[in-house]
């Protein structure tokens, strides 16, 4: 947590952000998050605090709510002090006082005092995107559950994205420690896979590291040896020598700011001179989006930076084929490269994903595309000095895509299908990096992490 005048200067900054899209009273409301149970409720999923309610009052305890009034500019927490009985099971804990206080937040009232607090008022909320949230909100304002979400402030998502999107140099800090961390995980799992083991073990290792640093993942790891599905949650394949592994995972800090990586790595000592290729056109790939990062720059020109390497790459090694400024531009690419070149990180993994990716990622008034590839570009608008970024271009054989394309035949123009045949099987290749846009370009966030050939295939003792 951060001393109690960031808090207060945050919250005065959304005020004064209001007040210039023209509104001056009314009540904005946080819920915080709630304790929410596994299979019986006193056994429940580890807490997570929500992010704006981390940022605009820094506090990560269950249960509270908190709210500014925006006529006299006070701002209110509203929470229970603990009771005994609580208290032999927990242990003791600041009073709401002290915690109001420590989060420089004026007042603290009991919750039992929240709905009368909110009666009769505007509220500006967030989309809730917890069930219980949500049915506390549809109390709270009177608006049917299922209205709920449509009701969240338009004018309170953009002033609340147009704050944390813009990192303060004590963010990144924090935010480069939990890259820092996250690159521990790599390096832990990169130089002890082994064949034999299991995708588990490595997931364990992955798990130590992050707990170690003092936080946890920031999201469920991806540790597998079947990278071409890109958002594997299994963890029960053995490491075969000659195969590869895709790590996906990143560590986040105690007060909640997060890493997120992804390594590519042989599992014997060496990449085949297929894999070899194909990682060192991911590699590249990366690096034009990272070279193409500058203020003002929209973020979908990074992603078709990367689509352009990966299209002319492949074409280098005869699986594409024809003119690759055209087949970037159809899509054709799209089946090696699905996903977008990178999101926005911070308080949330995917930042402020939770208030709408659209509003998130996209200048007001832009559509997504709906083309296969581009579709899935959470973030395309032009970048800013302060924004943190991932670059995490991929190369997938995505075995059931090659079939349904190759049925259709689909873009036979581009995609060399006879040849593309013995390739099938190679897997999926990524590399995340996370990058800080600076006044002039980008800088990678994290001590030395080299992903080259030769240092990944160093780090497997080759
Ligand atoms: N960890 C999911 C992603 O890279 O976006
Ligand atoms: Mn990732
Ligand atoms: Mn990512």
């Amino acid at each position: 947590m951060f001393e109690p005048s960031v808090y207060k200067a945050r919250r005065a900054a959304l005020i004064q952000k209001l007040a210039a899209m023209g509104i001056h009273d009314g009540v904005a409301l946080f819920p915080g998050n709630r304790e929410s149970p596994m299979n019986y409720a006193d056994n429940t999923y580890r807490f997570r605090q929500d992010s704006s309610f981390l940022y605009y009052f820094g506090l990560a305890e269950p249960g509270m709510a908190a709210a500014i009034d925006l006529a006299s500019e006070k701002s209110v927490l509203f929470a229970d002090d603990i009771s005994l009985d609580d208290m032999v099971w927990t242990g003791p804990k600041a009073s709401v006082r002290e915690q109001a206080d420590s989060a420089g937040i004026d007042a603290a009232e009991p919750l039992s005092t929240l709905s009368g607090f909110c009666a009769a008022k505007r509220m500006l909320y967030l989309p809730p995107y917890r069930m219980d949230i949500q049915a506390q909100l549809a109390e709270l304002t009177g608006v049917a559950l299922g209205a709920v979400p449509g009701g969240a402030s338009m004018e309170l998502i953009r002033a609340v994205i147009a704050m944390r999107e813009i990192k303060e140099d004590r963010e990144i800090e924090r935010i480069e420690r939990a890259v820092d961390c996250s690159i521990d995980m790599h390096l832990a799992v990169i130089t002890t896979a082994k064949p034999g083991m299991s995708e588990a073990q490595l997931m364990a290792l992955a798990y130590r590291e992050a707990l170690t640093g003092g936080g946890m993942p920031s999201f469920p790891p991806i540790a597998t040896t079947r990278g071409s599905v890109l958002h594997n949650h299994g963890y029960g394949n053995t490491l075969t020598d000659g195969g590869l592994f895709l790590l996906d995972a990143g560590a986040e800090t105690d007060d909640g700011y997060s890493g997120d990586l992804t390594s590519t790595f042989p599992i014997g000592r060496r990449y085949n001179d297929r894999q070899r290729a194909v990682y060192q056109i991911v590699l590249d790939a990366g690096r034009a989006a990272s070279q193409a990062i500058a203020p003002g720059v929209p973020y979908r020109q990074a992603h078709f930076a990367a689509a352009r390497v990966i299209a002319q790459g492949l074409k280098g090694l005869g699986l594409m084929k024809g003119d690759m400024e055209a087949a970037v531009a159809d899509g054709a690419h799209a089946l090696f490269f699905p996903h977008g070149v990178g999101h926005q990180m911070g308080l949330d993994v995917h930042d402020l994903e939770a208030l709408g990716e659209i509003h998130v990622g996209y200048p007001e008034g832009e559509h997504k595309s709906a083309q296969f590839g581009l579709k899935s570009l959470r973030m395309a608008k032009p970048v800013r000095a302060g924004m943190v970024l991932t670059v995490e271009p991929g190369i997938y054989f995505i075995e059931g895509l090659i079939d349904i394309w190759k049925r259709e035949g689909k873009f036979t123009q581009y995609i060399n299908y006879a040849e593309l045949e013995s390739w099938r099987a190679l897997g999926g290749f990524r590399n995340e990096e996370d990058w800080l846009v600076s006044q002039s370009g980008a800088r990678r966030l994290g001590k030395p992490f080299d992903k080259s050939i030769a240092a990944m295939e160093g780090y497997r003792g080759a």
